[in-house]
Protein backbone atom coordinates (compact mmCIF):
# COMPACT_ATOMS: atom_id res chain seq x y z
CA UNK A 1 0.00 0.00 0.00
CA UNK A 2 1.10 3.50 -0.64
CA UNK A 3 -0.19 6.81 0.57
CA UNK A 4 0.27 10.43 0.47
CA UNK A 5 0.06 12.97 3.44
CA UNK A 6 -0.70 16.78 2.55
CA UNK A 7 0.92 19.69 4.04
CA UNK A 8 0.35 23.00 3.68
CA UNK A 9 3.36 24.33 2.11
CA UNK A 10 3.93 27.25 5.16
CA UNK A 11 3.70 24.98 7.66
CA UNK A 12 6.77 25.92 9.78
CA UNK A 13 6.06 25.48 13.36
CA UNK A 14 6.96 21.96 15.44
CA UNK A 15 3.05 21.53 16.15
CA UNK A 16 2.33 21.52 12.53
CA UNK A 17 5.23 18.54 11.74
CA UNK A 18 4.13 16.74 14.64
CA UNK A 19 0.85 15.37 12.88
CA UNK A 20 2.56 14.35 9.64
CA UNK A 21 5.50 12.95 11.31
CA UNK A 22 3.65 11.16 13.68
CA UNK A 23 0.45 9.57 10.84
CA UNK A 24 4.10 8.54 8.39
CA UNK A 25 5.36 6.56 11.57
CA UNK A 26 1.96 4.97 12.34
CA UNK A 27 1.31 4.29 8.68
CA UNK A 28 5.10 2.68 8.45
CA UNK A 29 4.39 0.22 10.72
CA UNK A 30 1.43 -0.36 9.48
CA UNK A 31 4.22 -1.47 6.00
CA UNK A 32 2.34 1.31 4.37
CA UNK A 33 4.65 2.75 2.64
CA UNK A 34 4.28 7.11 3.13
CA UNK A 35 5.56 10.40 0.85
CA UNK A 36 4.74 13.48 2.57
CA UNK A 37 4.02 16.05 -0.05
CA UNK A 38 3.51 19.91 -0.19
CA UNK A 39 -0.84 20.40 -0.43
CA UNK A 40 0.03 22.85 -4.04
CA UNK A 41 2.57 23.20 -6.71
CA UNK A 42 1.57 19.31 -7.78
CA UNK A 43 0.02 20.16 -11.68
CA UNK A 44 -1.58 22.12 -13.23
CA UNK A 45 -5.32 22.48 -14.47
CA UNK A 46 -5.60 22.13 -18.12
CA UNK A 47 -1.76 21.81 -18.56
CA UNK A 48 -1.36 17.81 -17.33
CA UNK A 49 -1.70 16.48 -14.28
CA UNK A 50 0.02 13.37 -13.06
CA UNK A 51 -1.29 11.84 -10.19
CA UNK A 52 1.10 10.65 -7.49
CA UNK A 53 1.06 7.05 -7.10
CA UNK A 54 -0.47 5.81 -3.95
CA UNK A 55 -3.97 4.31 -2.21
CA UNK A 56 -5.21 6.60 -0.52
CA UNK A 57 -4.00 10.35 1.11
CA UNK A 58 -4.41 11.86 3.84
CA UNK A 59 -4.78 15.66 3.90
CA UNK A 60 -3.67 17.72 7.25
CA UNK A 61 -4.06 20.88 5.52
CA UNK A 62 -7.89 22.88 4.45
CA UNK A 63 -6.96 23.69 1.26
CA UNK A 64 -9.39 22.07 -0.99
CA UNK A 65 -7.68 22.66 -4.57
CA UNK A 66 -5.46 19.91 -4.92
CA UNK A 67 -7.29 17.71 -2.71
CA UNK A 68 -10.45 17.73 -4.77
CA UNK A 69 -7.90 17.51 -8.15
CA UNK A 70 -7.29 14.21 -6.53
CA UNK A 71 -10.50 12.89 -5.65
CA UNK A 72 -11.41 14.01 -9.00
CA UNK A 73 -8.79 10.90 -10.35
CA UNK A 74 -10.76 8.77 -7.77
CA UNK A 75 -8.17 8.94 -4.70
CA UNK A 76 -9.76 8.17 -1.41
CA UNK A 77 -8.80 11.05 0.68
CA UNK A 78 -8.89 10.93 4.74
CA UNK A 79 -10.95 13.71 5.10
CA UNK A 80 -12.60 14.16 2.31
CA UNK A 81 -12.20 17.46 0.42
CA UNK A 82 -16.07 18.28 0.94
CA UNK A 83 -15.90 17.59 4.89
CA UNK A 84 -13.23 19.93 5.28
CA UNK A 85 -14.94 22.41 3.05
CA UNK A 86 -17.91 21.97 5.77
CA UNK A 87 -15.67 22.13 9.07
CA UNK A 88 -13.96 25.04 7.64
CA UNK A 89 -16.79 28.07 7.43
CA UNK A 90 -18.59 27.89 10.36
CA UNK A 91 -21.70 28.88 9.49
CA UNK A 92 -21.82 25.87 6.96
CA UNK A 93 -20.89 23.92 9.44
CA UNK A 94 -24.27 24.86 11.81
CA UNK A 95 -26.50 24.78 8.76
CA UNK A 96 -25.33 21.09 8.05
CA UNK A 97 -25.72 20.49 11.98
CA UNK A 98 -28.93 22.23 11.74
CA UNK A 99 -31.96 20.18 13.92
CA UNK A 100 -29.23 17.48 14.19
CA UNK A 101 -27.52 18.72 17.39
CA UNK A 102 -28.16 21.54 19.85
CA UNK A 103 -25.96 24.62 18.95
CA UNK A 104 -26.09 28.22 20.46
CA UNK A 105 -28.31 30.34 18.91
CA UNK A 106 -26.80 31.63 15.81
CA UNK A 107 -26.98 34.57 13.61
CA UNK A 108 -25.22 35.21 9.89
CA UNK A 109 -23.62 38.00 9.10
CA UNK A 110 -25.35 39.84 5.95
CA UNK A 111 -22.43 39.72 2.89
CA UNK A 112 -21.35 43.35 2.82
CA UNK A 113 -19.80 44.12 -0.66
CA UNK A 114 -18.29 47.73 -0.05
CA UNK A 115 -15.81 48.51 2.84
CA UNK A 116 -17.29 51.41 4.90
CA UNK A 117 -20.62 50.56 3.87
CA UNK A 118 -23.02 52.01 6.65
CA UNK A 119 -23.80 50.56 9.23
CA UNK A 120 -27.48 49.48 9.86
CA UNK A 121 -29.34 51.00 13.21
CA UNK A 122 -31.42 48.95 13.95
CA UNK A 123 -28.82 45.83 14.25
CA UNK A 124 -31.08 42.38 14.21
CA UNK A 125 -27.80 40.36 16.65
CA UNK A 126 -28.46 42.52 19.24
CA UNK A 127 -31.16 40.44 20.02
CA UNK A 128 -29.26 37.88 21.15
CA UNK A 129 -28.23 40.04 24.52
CA UNK A 130 -25.36 41.16 25.12
CA UNK A 131 -22.12 40.23 25.45
CA UNK A 132 -22.71 38.50 21.96
CA UNK A 133 -19.82 35.95 20.49
CA UNK A 134 -19.00 37.48 16.80
CA UNK A 135 -16.46 34.80 14.90
CA UNK A 136 -15.43 35.14 11.25
CA UNK A 137 -16.34 31.88 9.89
CA UNK A 138 -12.85 30.60 8.88
CA UNK A 139 -10.26 31.10 11.88
CA UNK A 140 -9.01 28.58 14.27
CA UNK A 141 -6.65 28.57 17.59
CA UNK A 142 -9.43 31.31 19.15
CA UNK A 143 -7.60 33.95 17.01
CA UNK A 144 -10.56 35.07 14.89
CA UNK A 145 -13.35 34.83 18.24
CA UNK A 146 -14.26 38.18 20.16
CA UNK A 147 -16.79 38.96 22.75
CA UNK A 148 -18.71 42.47 22.17
CA UNK A 149 -20.34 43.46 25.55
CA UNK A 150 -21.98 46.70 24.27
CA UNK A 151 -23.37 48.07 20.83
CA UNK A 152 -20.06 50.39 20.33
CA UNK A 153 -18.19 46.96 20.73
CA UNK A 154 -21.01 45.77 18.28
CA UNK A 155 -21.00 48.25 15.58
CA UNK A 156 -17.00 48.60 16.00
CA UNK A 157 -16.48 44.58 15.52
CA UNK A 158 -19.22 45.11 12.29
CA UNK A 159 -17.13 47.61 10.95
CA UNK A 160 -14.09 45.67 10.80
CA UNK A 161 -15.07 42.32 9.71
CA UNK A 162 -17.79 43.73 7.26
CA UNK A 163 -15.70 42.30 4.23
CA UNK A 164 -14.85 38.69 6.18
CA UNK A 165 -17.77 36.16 6.19
CA UNK A 166 -18.48 36.04 9.75
CA UNK A 167 -21.19 35.14 12.74
CA UNK A 168 -22.82 36.66 15.85
CA UNK A 169 -23.56 34.18 18.41
CA UNK A 170 -25.11 33.39 21.64
CA UNK A 171 -22.74 33.81 24.52
CA UNK A 172 -23.00 30.86 26.60
CA UNK A 173 -22.11 31.97 30.00
CA UNK A 174 -21.87 29.29 32.03
CA UNK A 175 -19.20 27.77 29.68
CA UNK A 176 -16.91 30.98 29.85
CA UNK A 177 -13.56 29.76 29.76
CA UNK A 178 -14.30 26.06 29.87
CA UNK A 179 -15.21 23.47 26.72
CA UNK A 180 -14.91 20.31 25.87
CA UNK A 181 -12.73 19.03 23.23
CA UNK A 182 -13.49 15.77 21.47
CA UNK A 183 -11.64 13.39 19.15
CA UNK A 184 -13.30 11.49 16.82
CA UNK A 185 -12.33 8.53 14.64
CA UNK A 186 -14.53 6.84 12.53
CA UNK A 187 -17.69 8.12 14.54
CA UNK A 188 -16.12 7.32 17.59
CA UNK A 189 -15.01 9.47 20.58
CA UNK A 190 -11.26 8.33 21.24
CA UNK A 191 -10.18 11.23 23.51
CA UNK A 192 -11.79 13.96 25.34
CA UNK A 193 -10.27 16.82 27.16
CA UNK A 194 -11.71 19.50 29.18
CA UNK A 195 -9.96 23.12 28.62
CA UNK A 196 -10.39 25.74 31.11
CA UNK A 197 -8.82 28.95 30.57
CA UNK A 198 -9.07 31.26 33.61
CA UNK A 199 -7.96 34.46 31.54
CA UNK A 200 -10.33 34.49 28.73
CA UNK A 201 -13.36 33.40 27.52
CA UNK A 202 -12.02 31.45 24.49
CA UNK A 203 -10.33 27.97 26.31
CA UNK A 204 -8.03 27.20 23.19
CA UNK A 205 -4.77 25.92 24.45
CA UNK A 206 -3.23 28.27 22.08
CA UNK A 207 -4.59 31.04 24.29
CA UNK A 208 -3.38 30.05 27.42
CA UNK A 209 -6.24 27.34 28.13
CA UNK A 210 -4.63 24.30 29.84
CA UNK A 211 -6.28 20.47 29.85
CA UNK A 212 -7.60 18.08 31.44
CA UNK A 213 -8.59 14.53 30.82
CA UNK A 214 -12.43 14.11 30.36
CA UNK A 215 -14.60 10.74 30.86
CA UNK A 216 -16.52 10.25 27.73
CA UNK A 217 -20.21 9.62 28.08
CA UNK A 218 -23.00 8.37 26.11
CA UNK A 219 -24.19 12.06 24.85
CA UNK A 220 -20.84 12.82 23.61
CA UNK A 221 -21.12 8.75 21.54
CA UNK A 222 -23.97 9.65 20.13
CA UNK A 223 -23.26 13.55 18.99
CA UNK A 224 -19.66 12.39 17.42
CA UNK A 225 -21.49 9.72 15.15
CA UNK A 226 -24.07 12.27 14.37
CA UNK A 227 -21.83 14.90 13.68
CA UNK A 228 -19.55 12.37 11.82
CA UNK A 229 -22.02 11.33 9.67
CA UNK A 230 -23.52 15.00 8.42
CA UNK A 231 -20.50 16.37 7.65
CA UNK A 232 -19.00 13.00 5.83
CA UNK A 233 -15.75 13.14 7.97
CA UNK A 234 -13.14 10.33 9.17
CA UNK A 235 -11.28 12.32 12.29
CA UNK A 236 -12.50 15.12 14.09
CA UNK A 237 -11.89 17.55 16.61
CA UNK A 238 -15.55 18.57 18.46
CA UNK A 239 -15.53 21.74 21.06
CA UNK A 240 -18.41 21.24 23.20
CA UNK A 241 -19.67 24.21 25.14
CA UNK A 242 -21.30 23.64 28.25
CA UNK A 243 -24.84 24.53 28.06
CA UNK A 244 -27.51 24.62 30.81
CA UNK A 245 -29.10 21.73 29.81
CA UNK A 246 -26.18 19.44 28.15
CA UNK A 247 -23.31 19.96 25.59
CA UNK A 248 -24.43 22.55 22.54
CA UNK A 249 -21.58 22.08 19.64
CA UNK A 250 -19.60 25.04 19.22
CA UNK A 251 -17.33 24.05 16.23
CA UNK A 252 -15.84 20.77 13.96
CA UNK A 253 -12.37 20.68 13.22
CA UNK A 254 -11.51 18.58 10.15
CA UNK A 255 -7.88 19.26 10.84
CA UNK A 256 -7.87 19.62 14.88
CA UNK A 257 -3.91 19.10 16.04
CA UNK A 258 -4.02 16.26 18.52
CA UNK A 259 -0.57 16.45 20.01
CA UNK A 260 -2.12 18.30 23.13
CA UNK A 261 -4.46 16.43 23.51
CA UNK A 262 -2.51 13.09 23.40
CA UNK A 263 -0.24 14.58 25.84
CA UNK A 264 -3.14 14.86 28.53
CA UNK A 265 -4.64 11.78 27.56
CA UNK A 266 -2.44 9.44 26.65
CA UNK A 267 -4.24 8.32 24.17
CA UNK A 268 -1.72 7.59 20.90
CA UNK A 269 -4.56 9.72 18.04
CA UNK A 270 -2.14 9.10 15.64
CA UNK A 271 -1.93 4.91 15.57
CA UNK A 272 -6.05 4.50 15.90
CA UNK A 273 -6.48 7.11 12.71
CA UNK A 274 -3.65 5.35 11.28
CA UNK A 275 -5.24 2.17 11.57
CA UNK A 276 -8.58 3.10 10.84
CA UNK A 277 -7.71 4.49 7.41
CA UNK A 278 -6.22 1.14 6.52
CA UNK A 279 -9.05 -1.05 7.50
CA UNK A 280 -11.27 1.57 5.37
CA UNK A 281 -9.20 1.01 2.11
CA UNK A 282 -8.70 -2.53 2.61
CA UNK A 283 -12.01 -3.09 3.51
CA UNK A 284 -13.53 -1.31 0.01
N1 LIG B 1 -20.98 30.97 22.00
C1 LIG B 1 -19.97 30.85 22.84
N2 LIG B 1 -20.15 31.03 24.17
C2 LIG B 1 -19.10 30.91 25.05
N3 LIG B 1 -17.85 30.61 24.67
C3 LIG B 1 -17.62 30.41 23.35
C4 LIG B 1 -18.66 30.51 22.37
N4 LIG B 1 -18.12 30.26 21.16
C5 LIG B 1 -16.81 30.02 21.37
N5 LIG B 1 -16.50 30.10 22.67
C6 LIG B 1 -15.16 29.90 23.24
O1 LIG B 1 -14.20 30.34 22.29
C7 LIG B 1 -13.37 29.25 21.87
C8 LIG B 1 -13.03 29.38 20.40
O2 LIG B 1 -14.20 29.29 19.60
P1 LIG B 1 -14.30 28.32 18.36
O3 LIG B 1 -15.62 28.52 17.74
O4 LIG B 1 -13.96 26.93 18.78
O5 LIG B 1 -13.20 28.92 17.37
P2 LIG B 1 -11.74 28.40 16.95
O6 LIG B 1 -11.93 27.75 15.63
O7 LIG B 1 -10.91 29.62 16.84
O8 LIG B 1 -11.27 27.43 18.01
C9 LIG B 1 -14.17 28.00 22.22
O9 LIG B 1 -13.31 26.89 22.40
C10 LIG B 1 -14.89 28.41 23.48
O10 LIG B 1 -14.04 28.29 24.62
MG1 LIG C 1 -12.26 25.68 18.50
Amino acid sequence: MKAIILVNPYACTEQEAYQPRRIAEELGFLGVEVQILKNAWQGDIGGGFQVPACDFAVCLDKDKYFPRMLEAHGIRLFNCARAVELCDDKLLTMIALEGKVPMPETIPAPLCYKNGSEVENEFPAERLGYPLVVKECYGSLGKQVYLARDREELFSLQKKLCLRPHLYQKFIAESAGRDLRVIAVGGEPIAAMRRINEGDFRSNLALGGRGEKAEIDGEIRTLCRVITDALGLDYCGIDLLFGREGYLVCEVNSNAFFGGIERVTHVNVARIYAEYMLRTVTST
